[in-house]
């Protein structure tokens, strides 16, 4: 290479669309495009609209492959590249759930006017949600796994807590997880309430109370049962102890 095209920043040498590198690699002509263009919109809050559900797939599409890789590295017992990918995804589903905010900035009047052109589309077809709850019965098994060829039961993990460290600090990012997904429901909830009210049934049927009720459900129940079972046997030591 002689030095005048060395020094050439500025012409792309990627394939693609774009004028630039910046725009090829990341494919910023098709993702810019696949909002909805202005004279299209019903109303002003449309891109607001689509722009938080389009960036939420894409998070969940991040967070869920990184649990599928750590599903994997559990399976292999490599816990501290499935501790990182952990982190990671826990950390998709706060900027999930942090985004929710800007719906809340959105008129409940002003709604009813992008409602209208939604049709049947509703959350419960959202691919990333639903990859979420698959991902996270791959995980559940994987970690169920772990503790059988660890041949400790779970309870025990949080007794013997220092000496069982990796598995201790894998339950309470699978905890931390599951919490991610409950509080996501809540919020959801709330932002939902905000817009519709809590006696309206959604655009797929589903009355909003319904989904209030999902706040309750878990996706990886053993891990709040054993801490049900830490304060039976906790209780139960100290009685005989007492
Ligand atoms: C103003 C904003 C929103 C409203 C009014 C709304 C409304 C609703 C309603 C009414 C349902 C029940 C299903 C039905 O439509 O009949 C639902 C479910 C759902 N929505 Fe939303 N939603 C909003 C924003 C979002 C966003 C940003 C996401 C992110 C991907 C999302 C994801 C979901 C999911 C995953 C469900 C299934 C419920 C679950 O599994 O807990 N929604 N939504």
């Amino acid at each position: 290479m002689t030095d005048e095209a060395r020094e050439d920043y500025q012409t792309p040498v990627l394939e693609g669309q774009g004028a630039s590198d910046y725009e090829r690699y990341l494919r910023t002509d098709e993702l810019l495009s696949l909002q909805k263009p202005a004279h299209e919109r019903v109303h002003h809050d449309e891109l607001l609209f689509q722009t938080v559900h389009q960036a939420s797939e894409l998070w969940l599409k991040l967070a869920s492959t990184e649990v599928q890789e750590a599903a994997a590295a559990i399976g292999h017992d490599q816990l501290g590249a499935a501790l990182r990918l952990l982190r990671r995804a826990v950390l998709c589903l706060r900027y999930v759930t942090d985004q929710l905010d800007m719906l809340g900035q959105m008129d409940p009047w002003e709604y009813q006017q992008i409602r209208v052109v939604l049709g049947h589309g509703s959350g419960f077809d959202s691919p990333g949600f639903r990859r979420v709850a698959s991902v996270t019965r791959q995980l559940s098994s994987a970690f169920d796994g772990l503790l059988a060829r660890s041949g400790v039961e779970l309870i025990d993990v949080y007794r013997r807590g220092r000496e069982l460290e990796d598995l201790h600090s894998l339950a309470e990012l699978l905890t931390e997880w599951d919490e991610r997904i409950w509080v996501w429901r809540f919020r959801h909830y709330s932002v939902v309430a905000r817009a519709l009210g809590e006696q309206t049934v959604g655009t797929q049927g589903t009355p909003v109370k319904v989904l209030g009720k999902l706040i309750a459900q878990r996706q990886l129940p053993k891990l709040w049962e054993a801490r049900a079972r830490l304060v039976e046997l906790f209780d139960a030591e100290r009685d005989r102890a007492g």
